[in-house]
């Protein structure tokens, strides 16, 4: 029996918010086939057309260890922006099934595919913004932003991972659910970039729109997540971004001092961006302002960053 990790999360940025969490029964959304629990954070001082964030939790984690593991639900009362805590269903570890094909498909069933229907009734009942929805997470919620992203490319505006693993690189040929991948963590599973470019999109077949921005973060010392695994995203993300030509510009002591960001854009705007943090394992901590800022969730009003309109909201009203 391989070690699954437990990541030593004894994170001490007790979050002081406003209100507290709130659980939405899983009767009053769906579809959710695996039955992921939905939790919510509501400021009492909603932006208007409010942005949504996803923060999915680490493995042995919950909705509540996410929410008072960094300051992001506090700077929602700041900033106005919702945030879903969705809870793994999956009891054996907690963590969030990333290797079914079911999770990896677009509308195919699995943990992705509640947490999207929680991001439709938040949409709905909140007036939320179609264009301004995010995911980040770490550990298992960054491979669980890695999915999101890969198989619901009209959801999400963007994604932030913090030692997490490329979209597809936990996929369990016999179609297991919530499989531990060894090859995976321990950075055996390594492909071109074109490889990776088909496995993501193997996750929506067909689908030729938009495709969110994303921020990659890994430890070079991560005990858990092998750093090749940052490798890996780079590979992944730069192919299905289309910025294999694409110069990448350097940024030393970047967000910590000795953290190395290097960016892609395109015309002027960002689209991919790594991090490799010098000396860090596994327990990387969460730089909110980072996560808030490359989001743009600051920004009130028009002109922030968000999905062009060709999202699948543009094309069919959220009734
Ligand atoms: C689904 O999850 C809820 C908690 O959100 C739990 O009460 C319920 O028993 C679960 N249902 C099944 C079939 O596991
Ligand atoms: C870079 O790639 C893009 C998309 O594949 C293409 O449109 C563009 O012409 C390429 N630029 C150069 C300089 O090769």
């Amino acid at each position: 029996m391989y070690f699954r990790a437990i990541l030593p999360f004894l994170v001490a940025s007790a979050t002081a918010t406003q209100n507290k969490l709130l659980q939405i029964p899983n009767s009053e959304f769906g579809p959710n086939p695996s039955n992921v629990s939905f939790y919510l954070y509501i400021p009492t001082k909603l932006a208007s057309n409010p942005p949504v964030l996803v923060n999915p939790h680490w493995c042995h984690g919950s909705a509540q260890a996410a929410f008072t593991g960094t300051q992001l639900a506090t700077l929602a009362d700041t900033y106005g922006y919702i945030m879903i805590f969705p809870s793994s269903p999956n009891t054996a570890d907690y963590c969030w099934d990333v290797s079914s094909p079911a999770t990896l498909t677009h509308n195919g069933g699995g943990d992705s595919r509640g947490i999207v229907s929680m991001v439709d009734y938040v949409l709905k009942k909140y007036k939320a913004d179609p264009r301004r929805v995010f995911s980040m997470g770490t550990s298992s919620g960054a491979m669980m932003t890695n999915v999101l992203l890969g198989a619901y490319p009209d959801v999400f505006a963007a994604g932030s991972a913090w030692a997490g693993v490329a979209f597809g690189c936990y996929a369990d040929a016999k179609g297991g659910v919530n499989t531990w991948s060894d090859a995976c963590a321990t950075g055996k599973v390594v492909k071109s970039g074109g490889e990776w470019k088909g496995i993501v999109e193997g996750g929506f077949p067909g689908y030729k729109g938009w495709r969110p921005k994303m921020h990659v973060l890994h430890g070079t010392v991560d005990e858990v997540l092998a750093v090749q695994n940052l490798e890996e995203e780079i590979k992944e993300w730069t192919a299905v971004l289309g910025l294999g030509n694409v110069t990448a510009v350097v940024r030393e002591n970047d967000i910590n001092a000795g953290w190395t960001t290097q960016s892609w854009s395109v015309g002027g705007v960002e689209r991919f961006r790594a991090t490799k943090a010098k000396g860090v394992t596994h327990n990387i901590q969460t730089d909110a302002e980072t996560v808030l800022n490359w989001f743009d969730l600051k920004c009130k009003g028009p002109g922030c960053f968000s999905r062009p309109s060709n999202s699948r909201f543009g094309r069919r009203a959220v009734i």
